[in-house]
């Protein structure tokens, strides 16, 4: 597959595919958003979507050589019963550079290969208490789809938790 590089002259941004050169920056990102550093998940998250392999997607965009988002996405083929579709499953924007289309501009890449790859649908998942990434997906025009997650607590009566 082929590398992305596409860059938008009215916000300064370039949405490319990441290189193990950027992990250090997307661990940092992650870390500081999500408040949890987990080098080890990122290292295994590029090792597998990474590669420019078919169907396999992560992107970072750029501003001025500063990594300042990132996007992983698949297609994946026959999940949960449904035809191949693109799913994206990480999406983060520095904070400092928030609401200026760095997330559309990801998602909008994203999107397009996944079309070049001949899917037509594109879905995700989100906590329903995250109203930014709900609005987000709103605002691109995801709308709720007709599977629900299930979960079930597996902790053994009297085990502790
Ligand atoms: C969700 C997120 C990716 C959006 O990134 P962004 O670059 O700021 O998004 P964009 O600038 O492309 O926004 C596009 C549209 O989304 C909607 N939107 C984005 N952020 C919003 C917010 N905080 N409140 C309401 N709507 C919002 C708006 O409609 C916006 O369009 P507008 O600016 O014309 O109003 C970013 O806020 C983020 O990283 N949040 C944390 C993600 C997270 O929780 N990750 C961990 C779990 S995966």
């Amino acid at each position: 597959m082929a590398k992305i590089n596409e860059f938008n002259a009215e916000n300064d941004i370039t949405v490319r595919s990441a290189d193990g050169g950027d992990l250090s920056r997307i661990i940092a990102l992650d870390g500081q958003i999500s408040g949890i550093t987990k080098p080890e998940y990122w290292q295994e998250s590029f090792r597998r979507f990474g590669g420019l392999q078919d169907g396999r997607h992560f992107l970072v965009a750029e501003k001025k050589s500063l990594i300042v988002g990132f996007i992983i996405g698949e297609i994946r083929a026959w999940e949960f019963g449904s035809p191949p579709g693109g799913w994206v499953f990480s999406l983060t924007v520095d904070p400092d550079t928030r609401l200026c289309g760095v997330a559309t501009m990801m998602f909008d890449t994203i999107c397009q290969c996944f079309r070049q790859a001949g899917v037509n649908k594109v879905h995700t998942m989100t906590d329903r208490d995250n109203i930014t990434v709900m609005s987000f997906f709103r605002a691109q025009g995801m709308m709720a789809g007709s599977t629900i997650p299930l979960e079930m607590d597996l902790t053994e009566p009297g085990s502790p938790s």
